[in-house]
Formats: C-alpha cells, structure tokens, sequence
C-alpha cells in the first residue's frame, strides 16, 4: 500500500510498503478514505517528539471502510468508521474511569519504558506517535490496523460525509475538552491563545457552553478572520500586548479562564520565547512555554487555566509563584476522544457544531509530504488539510477557501 513515511526532520515521503495485517483478535482493518494532518504531526514534522524511527507512519486523524476484522471486533466489514486517535483498552483502572489518553494496556513495555522513565507512568498508545507512545502505524495511509476496534472506533451513518465526521478522531473533542476544563460559569470569559484547529473548536465549544464573550490570540489573519466569524473578539499579538490588552478588555480583572490551544513551538519575539529558543538549541529546555506563561499570568485571580496544547519534556521558568499565589485551577491532558464521540456526533447530526469550516484544503495522499510542507511554511493559507486516498493527484493542491479579515 501507499503511506506518508516519516524520514527525519522536515522529511516526510510517500512510499510504498507492507500493507498490514490483522495481529490480535480484537483488530480491524480499515480502508482509509479520509485523513488529516494535525497541530502535532507538526512536532513529529519539526522534530521535537524524541522515539521516532525513520519509515514510520504517521497519522492520528482517520477514518474510513471496515474491510476485515478479527474474531473478538465488534465491527462489520463495511462500516464506515471514525477512529479516536489515543488506543484504549476499554478495561482498565483508566478506561473505566473514562480516562481513555490514559489507558495502561495499549502502550507494549518496551516502548512504554521511556515515558515511565520520563513521567513517572508509562503513556497509553497513539496512532503514528513514536515509539514513546506504542510505535503503532498511523492512518496518513490507504489501509491501517486498528487495535481495540471493539472500543475505540465510532459508526457513522452514511449521510454525513467524511468531511463532517473525519474531526470527531481528534482535533474536535480536543477543542471540546479544552472547554469543558474550563468549567465555563455564565457570564464568562474565555481567552484563547491559538486560532489553529484546535483553538477554533475551542472557541466554537466555549460559545457553544454559554462563554459570554471568547477572546481570540494568533497572528495569522485568515485564522484570526475564522475566530471572528465564530464570534470570538480577536487580537493580533503581534499588534498588542497581549496582558495588557486582555486586562482592559476585562474592566482590569482578566479574563475567568484561558486556553492555551498553542504548545510547545510557541512563535513571538518576546524575550523569555527568545530566551527559550536559544536554550532549547543547546538543550537546557525541551519545550517553549510563553503562551503558558502569558496565559497564567493573564488569566484573573482564582481563574482557570486548560491546557490542550501538546508539551513533551521540560521548561524554564514555570510562573509556579503567580500560580500558586493566584489560586488557579489547571486542568491538560491528551483528549479522552472515546468519552465525546457519541455526544458531539449528536451535536453534528444536529446542525449544532459545523466542522467543516476550518478545512481550507483537500489534496490526495500522493500529495501528502508537499502538504506537510506547505502547512509548516504557510500556516496562513494552510488551516487544516484533509487527504483523500481516492482523490487522483493534480498538479498541485486544490485551494478552497481564502479567509479574509472582515
Ligand atoms: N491535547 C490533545 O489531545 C491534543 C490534540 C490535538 C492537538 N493538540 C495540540 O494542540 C496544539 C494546537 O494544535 P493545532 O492543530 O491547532 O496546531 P496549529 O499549529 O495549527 O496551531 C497553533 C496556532 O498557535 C498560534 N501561535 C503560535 N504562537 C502563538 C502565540 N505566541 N500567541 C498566540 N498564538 C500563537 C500559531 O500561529 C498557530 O495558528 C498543538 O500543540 C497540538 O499538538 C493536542
Ligand atoms: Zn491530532
Ligand atoms: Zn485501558
């Protein structure tokens, strides 16, 4: 089969390889037929994510046709399915308690041992994640295995299209759980660094909790553009100063809660981002905290602060002071998808949740590696890009949508 291989930094190449086999009972094979590049594949892509081995798979964001299943799947060849991107076994102490990101089964010894080295507990497995989190083959691909297909995957009925569903794998609930953690009280407001595709869900979620007003942070203008026409007020922080003008925007109180929908490759010339940059090339940190740090220092005083954004190792400067001193709450995490694939694909049938507006681009898996290019070097006109497997390969990807700044 055809594959979106990982080589090594900033070189990812389809090729051709083994196409895969049904390996435990409870496996599925999927014929995929949508798939996406997400926030994170970035990191992979950048290589800040340590564990990968050149030939990986990636892809964590799939869906597509069940064409064989193990003895013990609940699926049926045929199915359309939309698969959640963290491996959950369904059974133990953490999948009972609905922490599926969490799970302790799906991550085999000798990958997990690196992560319990690292955090204290080994991680559960992902999708075309590393050989931190399982070393499983990812779903940028024509077919996949799917481990724990009686658990994770969610049918879908077949008048909804793939682009309508295709987001319930990640990046939707992500935006979803951001919200939820910031346990929204009427009359709030939310503020929310990131318009990217996790930070636009976000924003929609929050709304769609009853935020009274969601404060928007990017500097790309057609992201800013999507994040006003979801009705977020936006600032540009390239243009302002972020703390001062959130403050004034909240009568000098700070806004109640704020999502850092950013990460671990923060952008700004701010002198702690640039303090980062210059220790993470010689390694005294991992990761660059200036959007969690602007957040926390940001949000008002007993606020809460939800963090999506991915970090993987360790930082400087942590304001554990203002943290503490603030009396702020924190709630992060790899999103619990199993949990909300029910409920938000209810919100989708009913017209509540549009995710299609955030696509700007579909391009043929041919055409993956070109896309990851395109989307590192120009995140303005790249939002989110979906791979079909069945779309022939034009020249060039097809450009949809331009957003303007209204
Ligand atoms: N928790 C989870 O389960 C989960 C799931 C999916 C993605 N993620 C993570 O969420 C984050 C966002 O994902 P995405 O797909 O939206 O990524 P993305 O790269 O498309 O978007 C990130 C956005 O952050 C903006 N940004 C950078 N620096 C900023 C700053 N100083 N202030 C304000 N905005 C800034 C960028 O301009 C960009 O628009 C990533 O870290 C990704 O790994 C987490
Ligand atoms: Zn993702
Ligand atoms: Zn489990």
């Amino acid at each position: 089969m055809r594959a979106l291989t990982w080589q090594g930094r900033h070189d990812v190449r389809v090729e051709t390889v083994p196409d895969p086999e049904i390996v435990n009972p409870h496996d599925a094979i999927l014929r995929v037929t949508s798939t996406a590049i997400c926030g994170s594949d970035l990191h992979l892509y950048d290589g800040y994510i340590p564990g990968m081995r050149a030939g990986d798979i990636l892809g964590h964001e799939f869906m597509g046709e069940v064409i064989e299943t193990g003895p013990e799947s609940t699926l049926k060849k045929g199915q359309r399915v939309v698969v959640p991107f963290p491996i959950a076994c369904g059974e133990c102490f953490f999948c009972r308690k609905q922490q599926f990101s969490c799970c302790d089964n799906t991550n085999p010894a000798e990958t997990s041992d690196a992560t319990e080295f690292q955090y204290g507990y080994p991680m559960a497995g992902v999708f075309g994640y590393s050989h931190l989190t399982g070393g499983y083959a990812g779903g940028q691909a024509e077919y996949v295995r799917v481990p724990f297909s009686n658990v994770g995957p969610i049918v879908v009925p077949d008048h909804l299209e793939d682009d309508k569903v295709l987001f319930l794998s990640d990046i939707l609930p992500t935006g979803w759980m951001a919200a939820e953690n910031c346990e929204i009280e009427e009359g709030d407001t939310v503020a929310v660094w990131g318009c990217g595709p996790v930070g636009l869900f976000a924003i929609q979620s929050a709304l769609l909790m009853g935020a009274h007003r969601v404060i928007a942070i990017d500097h790309y203008r057609s992201r800013l553009a999507l994040a006003k026409q979801l009705g977020a007020e936006i600032l540009d922080y390239r243009e302002v100063d972020v703390r001062e003008a959130l403050a004034e925007m909240t009568g000098g109180i700070g806004p109640d809660a704020v999502i850092d929908a950013v990460g671990l490759e923060a952008h700004g010339i701010s002198i702690d981002n640039i303090l980062d940059q210059a220790k993470s090339m010689t390694f005294m940190v991992t990761d660059r905290i200036h959007v969690f740090r602007e957040a926390v220092l940001a949000v008002r005083k007993g606020g809460r602060v939800s963090v999506p954004g991915v970090y993987g190792g360790f930082a400087d400067k942590f304001p554990v002071g203002a943290f503490m001193e603030k009396g702020l709450t924190m709630r992060t995490g790899q999103t619990h998808v199993h949990r909300y694939l029910k409920p938000l694909l209810e919100h989708i049938e009913q017209g509540r949740i549009d995710t299609t507006f955030l696509i700007s681009h579909h391009a043929p898996l041919e055409q993956a590696a070109e896309m990851y290019r395109n989307w590192h070097d120009d995140q303005d006109q790249f939002t989110k890009i979906v791979l079909k497997t069945e779309m022939a390969a034009p020249k060039s990807g097809q450009k949809e949508q331009q957003h303007e700044l209204a």
